[in-house]
């Protein structure tokens, strides 16, 4: 969701007020996927890099991120979305980890829609998290290393149990993974637009769909053998 702070500068207007735009954009791209059928929506929200961003615009952000769990629950609730968090948490202040456990405990049984937030999330900090519990199982007895495979690995990380992405929109012009889930992306399609993140709607969001409905996937296969139904992939 990157653009935020260019949207406000080109405006006059303090960098924070192009967060707050872009709460605008989160409700309309939670609301399209929703209504999509899309099964799984991660939103980067803050980065274990935005740590080091001025104090006025980190307490600012973490302020937006309570008050959006706290006036969005009636709707996901109503919508029957689940909502999940990944990152650090334990880094976050309280008042934030206090607003993801109520909502997502009052949100747990929803079986429409996951909503992930990546906060203090960095991929590589993932990783590594993912591997020190992996030895840890195994210093203490519980597995040997010829147990730890792509699915038991996986088993690890914050994304536990949910899908890979098919497909990762960045917005601003950025073109760069910068940190972001970096082992679930292995077979991404990424689609970058040049729209700022408050600016980006439903529109832009359908608009990225039809571009990775027209992509033809192939997973390190042949394009023939892409196309028949019974390949594993
Ligand atoms: C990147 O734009 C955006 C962020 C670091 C924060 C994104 C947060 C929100 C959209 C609001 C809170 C989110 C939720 C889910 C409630 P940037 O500031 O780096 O923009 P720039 O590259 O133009 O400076």
């Amino acid at each position: 969701m990157d653009g935020n702070g260019r949207w406000a500068t080109q405006r006059g207007l303090p960098r924070v007020e192009g967060h707050r735009m872009g709460i605008r954009s989160v409700r309309a791209v939670v609301e399209c996927a929703r209504e999509l059928g899309i099964s799984h929506l991660t939103l980067y929200a803050f980065s274990s890099e935005n740590w080091g961003r001025p104090e006025i615009e980190v307490l600012t952000l973490m302020g937006l991120l309570r008050d959006f769990l706290f006036k969005e629950l009636p709707e996901l609730s109503r919508q029957r979305i689940r909502l999940n968090v990944i990152g650090e948490i334990e880094r976050l202040p309280a008042y934030v980890r206090e607003a993801i456990r109520h909502t997502m405990s009052a949100t747990a049984e929803n079986t429409e829609m996951t909503l992930s937030l990546a906060l203090s999330y960095a991929g590589r900090n993932e990783l590594v998290r993912a591997a020190r519990r992996a030895a840890e199982d195994a210093v203490a007895g519980r597995i040997s290393a010829a147990d730890i495979t792509e699915a038991s690995f996986a088993a690890r990380l914050d994304t536990a149990g949910m899908p890979d992405p098919d497909l990762v929109i960045r917005t601003s012009g950025e073109i760069r993974i910068s940190n972001f889930l970096l082992w679930q992306a292995a077979y991404a399609e990424f689609v970058f637009t040049e729209v700022l993140w408050p600016d980006f709607g439903k529109a832009e969001f359908l608009q990225a769909l039809d571009e990775y409905s027209r992509r033809r996937r192939r997973f390190g296969l042949t394009s023939e053998q892409a196309l028949q139904p019974d390949i594993p992939r």
